[in-house]
């Protein structure tokens, strides 16, 4: 693996797998009454965070914690970021005292690649304006990996197009309890995923392409064409403007939220107009496939983009990707940080 995670594109397949199969096999840590590993300890991890956040923070420390790494946590909000000082000038100041890995939130697309020339430490990229959240589509592809393919080691491989045997229906799969582990090794080769909304200002729908297809899923975006990128045709992934047509053919559809905060025009008529074309609704919900997953980033616009009653239903994975985040986050930090110790979890 590369030494920083700046794009979901920096991961080959096999480094995607490795990921996955350290998260799995971190996850059983979250049974146990002491969540802790000593693998990262005398390690510091620097969470540098200018742009708002629930999730994406709290995992990451939550993640580094549990590895028993040093964490700090930055703010620009209160920080001499709000007297003028650069993002260089941050990053060296950190530096100095000792960052092993930096993770950084920023809103400018860029940011953790410009950071990488700077400090010595990973670069993990949490969010980069409307660019990428590589660690997003990690936790999206370990989720997907988990409801879709059972614990027989055959997992949807070698089922071709659309093929469903060997799949497991969410719930189901596994050793039967309420988080199934996934077939380590495999990929989600054949899984038709639909990824619905406002692609032109999502960082998680660029990684969630490049990832998901580089794992062998088929991706659609369906968006209104004022939604998607003018490069989107260079994407690996089919596009399709109308929702209803894409739903019976999904095994996932993921709803992107819409990102009024950074619409700089009118890109659709009225939000009521865009719900009753792109929000998915219990009855479009009802137009899925039986096993059909129902996934969103977070957080939420409810009533826009996901209804409440689709948001809170038991196809809903929101939550479950949230819990799929740290056990995510811990195994990216282990790989790019070198942890030891590890084998104590399979023990
Ligand atoms: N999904 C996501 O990145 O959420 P936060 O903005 O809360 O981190």
């Amino acid at each position: 693996m590369k030494r920083h995670l700046i794009s979901a594109a920096d991961l080959s397949r096999a480094d995607a797998l490795l990921i996955l199969d350290t998260a799995e096999e971190l996850a059983s840590l979250a049974d146990r009454p002491i969540k802790k590993l000593p693998t990262l300890r005398g390690r510091t991890v620097v969470n540098l965070f200018y742009e708002d956040s629930t999730r994406t923070r709290i995992s990451f420390e939550a993640a580094a914690k549990r590895l028993s790494a040093d964490v700090i946590n930055f703010s620009a909000r209160g920080s001499s970021v709000a007297k003028g000082e650069s993002l260089k000038d941050t990053a060296l100041t950190l530096e100095a005292m000792g960052a092993d890995a930096v993770v950084i939130r920023h809103p400018a697309s860029g940011a953790a690649h410009r950071l990488a020339g700077w400090v010595r430490g990973s670069v993990l990229n949490a969010g980069d304006g409307t660019h990428e959240h590589p660690t997003q589509a990690l936790l999206d592809a370990f989720t997907i990996r988990r409801r879709l393919i059972g614990g027989s080691g055959q997992g949807a491989q070698g089922q071709g197009k659309g093929g469903l045997g060997g799949w497991v229906p969410p719930g189901a799969g596994g050793s039967g309890g309420s988080s199934p582990r996934a077939s380590t090794a495999a990929g989600l080769d054949g899984i038709r995923v639909t990824i619905v909304g406002d692609v032109l200002h999502s960082r998680v729908a660029r990684s969630n392409v490049l990832l998901l297809s580089t794992l062998g899923a088929e991706v659609t975006l369906a968006a209104p064409p004022t939604l998607l990128p003018l490069a989107v045709s260079s994407w690996p992934c089919a596009v399709s403007y109308d929702l209803d047509s894409e739903l019976p053919k999904s095994d996932v559809v993921m709803m992107l939220r819409v990102q009024q905060e950074r619409m700089t025009a009118a890109y659709f008529p009225s939000v009521r107009e865009y719900s009753r074309r792109y929000g998915l609704d219990a009855a479009r919900m009802a137009r899925l496939p039986e096993h059909a997953i129902v996934m969103h980033p977070g957080p939420m616009n409810r009533g826009v983009e996901i209804a409440a009653e689709v948001a809170d239903s038991v196809r809903s994975t929101i939550v479950e990707q949230v819990a799929n985040g740290v056990t995510t986050r811990m195994a990216v930090l282990y790989l790019l940080l070198g942890g030891t110790e590890f084998p104590a979890v399979a023990q």
